[in-house]
């Protein structure tokens, strides 16, 4: 299930009760919910096994209030387990942040961890260079302070099942847990995962009668920081198709009015953007749950230890709101299922059969029927539940166990404050796929701004809970260095934003140096978008070239990296004078091509060998110099 998480921050100093239970922490470094949900999961599945120990969740924000507290707190730890999640160019997420900036880059303390015992879950990517060094770096930093690894470090890749990573992982820790918290009284069965009780928050239902408005989302517009637990509530002000007619594909531009709000951002920052799941989507969860959309409920979290949402957790989302709200905004349905929502599933199916699968697919038997029904195919969790239609599990065990909360979604911010202070810009192209079961699948954020109103067209306008996220892809602070942009299609956006800085800049008298933007799409007549922009910029003199690469106009697809190769001595010259080179776009395709050119043109024009070429481009990464803004 996913983070329910407290809309306020905590700061109360618990009192340890000295129970003479074995105390285990579990912490998270989570951006999806993922790591969390790991985390959660895992001490569901503990608390069952190990009667005389206690388990507590914590979020690495959350455990400290400053670097002191964390020494600390930390010093008592002797039994923890993390969750840590990696993300873009080897960055911790943005909850274990501080924590990970206190450990590694605190002062010397010697082997001050003696007593701990620890075990580290590292959940990331194998497509990304810096594969899971969050983990990498902790478990190595924890051992060498005198923690003890009970189990080697987990690596879990989210490009293949990461679930089965985490099985994996656990089925070497059970018999290391088994031996610092079995008791007398433990009767452990063989090592299956997901015996835990299954989750479940308890709901009420309102009679209509009493209903007052849907208090969803308590937005504190005006709120001092803004951030995913504090999203500020946005208009959409503008949106505006930017592929021509002639294209088969979308790309929006749609533009957040946050005059007023106290929502601030800088060039380069990202913006999340908490989207709602589609009308169609969510009559058909209506229905598969067999509730109507008007059902007007509360839901919590019991505060009891020992039930199965005992402990510190909060309800997972503002009520009382009727079911329509709660699946418009909070729960994730088209994502497919992970194992321990197939086994919530089972347990409320009321045929046997459906049942009997259900628990089959989520056992490590039906590991790879799992991987390729579910996982490959791509099947989302209503697909499943319209597999099994008698699997009719309650609301308060859906929105704890089953659906995921909808996460939000991370945009690179197309605009500039300097030339839009009151809005964000954002750029997005319509994610329309066809999936291997033949659905068709929306993306749930993309759909929505393709479908919403903006307030140029009505009053009555379309608004989205959203905040910003800071980036480290800046423009460097020297603008009279030579800079280099490559993004094709959407990875545009952030550059849109460096050029209406740079053009703010010049306005004001700035003297600017070389900008040059390596731009990529299929066809100048369908998806050169911003094309009118950019060659205002160059007119400008705010973009010293624009580059072009088109895909699909003639008989050989012309790539930016083409472009880059064609213009290598340039693009020498400009490293070489100190320059700054930015990459955004996929990561997987564009970005490692871009990258192995780069090494090339390095190789080439620097007549350096492999070894040095490697490092020469390692520094130049190290010094912020190459910066990518790549997305998974
Ligand atoms: P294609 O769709 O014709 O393959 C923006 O999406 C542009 O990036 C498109 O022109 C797309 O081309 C191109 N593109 C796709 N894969 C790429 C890769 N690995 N490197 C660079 N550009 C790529």
């Amino acid at each position: 299930s996913e983070p329910p998480k407290p809309l306020v921050v905590k700061v109360t100093q618990e009192a340890e009760p000295d129970d003479g239970k074995k105390k285990v922490t579990v912490f998270f470094g989570t951006q999806t919910g993922t790591a969390e949900g790991f985390a959660k999961a895992l001490a569901d599945e503990a608390k069952a096994r190990y009667h005389n120990a206690t388990f507590k969740i914590v979020d690495l924000d959350e455990y400290a209030a400053d670097d002191d507290e964390y020494e600390e707190k930390m010093k008592k730890e002797t039994l923890a387990l993390f969750f840590l999640a990696t993300y873009g160019d080897g960055e911790p997420t943005d909850n274990a942040a501080r924590f990970y900036k206190w450990f590694t880059e605190g002062k010397e303390r010697g082997n001050w961890l003696e007593n701990l015992q620890f075990a580290v879950f590292g959940l990331g990517n194998r497509q990304y260079e810096h594969f899971n060094k969050v983990a990498k770096v902790i478990d190595e930093m924890l051992a060498e302070q005198g923690g003890k690894r009970i189990v080697p470090l987990g690596l879990g890749d989210d490009d293949q099942c990461i679930e089965d990573d985490f099985s994996a992982w656990k089925e070497l820790l059970w018999p290391e847990l088994d031996q610092v918290l079995q008791d007398e009284n433990d009767v452990i069965g063989a090592s299956t995962p997901y015996t835990a009780a299954i989750p479940e928050y308890r709901v009420v239902f309102i009679k209509p009668e009493e209903t007052t408005l849907d208090k969803s989302w308590s937005l504190a517009n005006g709120h001092v920081v803004h951030d995913i637990q504090h999203p500020c509530r946005a208009n959409v002000a503008v949106r505006r198709e930017l592929h021509s007619p002639a294209s088969d594909r979308s790309c929006i531009h749609l533009e957040f009015d946050i005059a007023g709000t106290g929502l601030a951002y800088e060039t380069g920052d990202h913006v999340g953007v908490f989207a709602e799941n589609g009308i169609e989507t969510v009559e058909e969860a209506a229905k598969l749950l067999g509730y109507s959309l008007d059902t007007y409920f509360s839901i919590h979290a019991d505060k009891e230890e020992g039930t199965p949402l005992g402990g510190s957790l909060s309800p997972p989302f503002p009520s009382p709101c009727t079911l329509r709200a709660a699946l418009t905004r909070y729960a994730d349905l088209l994502n497919s299922p992970k194992k321990n929502a197939l086994v919530a599933l089972a347990a409320h199916a009321s045929d046997p059969s459906d049942a009997e699968r259900l628990r089959f697919l989520a056992s490590p038997a039906g590991k790879d029927e799992y991987s390729q029904r579910i996982v490959a195919s791509q099947r989302s969790l209503l697909e499943v539940m319209g597999e099994f239609p008698s699997a009719k599990p309650p609301l308060g065990v859906f929105f704890a166990a089953i659906a995921p909360r909808l996460q939000p979604r991370y945009y690179s911010i197309s605009s500039s404050p300097r030339i839009a202070p009151t809005r964000i810009h954002v750029t997005c192209a319509l994610v329309y796929e066809k999936m291997p079961t033949g659905r068709i699948h929306r993306g749930v954020c993309s759909t929505w701004m393709k479908n919403s109103i903006p307030m140029e067209q009505s009053e009555v306008c379309s608004w989205a809970p959203i905040f910003v996220r800071q980036s480290n892809f800046k423009l460097p602070t020297d603008p009279s260095l030579p800079i280099i942009m490559i993004g094709p299609g959407t990875g545009l956006a952030p550059f849109r934003g460096f050029l209406q800085e740079r053009l703010a800049l010049k306005e004001a008298g700035v003297e600017l140096g070389r900008a040059t933007l390596f731009f990529g799409c299929r066809n100048r007549k369908m998806d050169f978008i911003y094309e009118d922009e950019l060659n205002n910029f160059v007119e400008s003199g705010v973009l010293s070239e624009l580059i072009v690469a088109f895909s699909r106009e003639g008989p050989t697809k012309e790539y930016v990296q083409h472009k880059m190769s064609e213009k290598a001595t340039d693009v020498w010259n400009i490293i070489s004078q100190g320059g700054y080179i930015y990459v955004c776009g996929d990561a997987k395709g564009m970005a490692r091509d871009v990258h192995r050119v780069l090494h090339t043109i390095v190789q080439e024009q620097g007549s350096l060998d492999n070894s040095k070429t490697e490092s020469f481009v390692k520094s130049l990464q190290m010094e912020g110099r190459y910066l990518r803004d790549v997305c998974y």
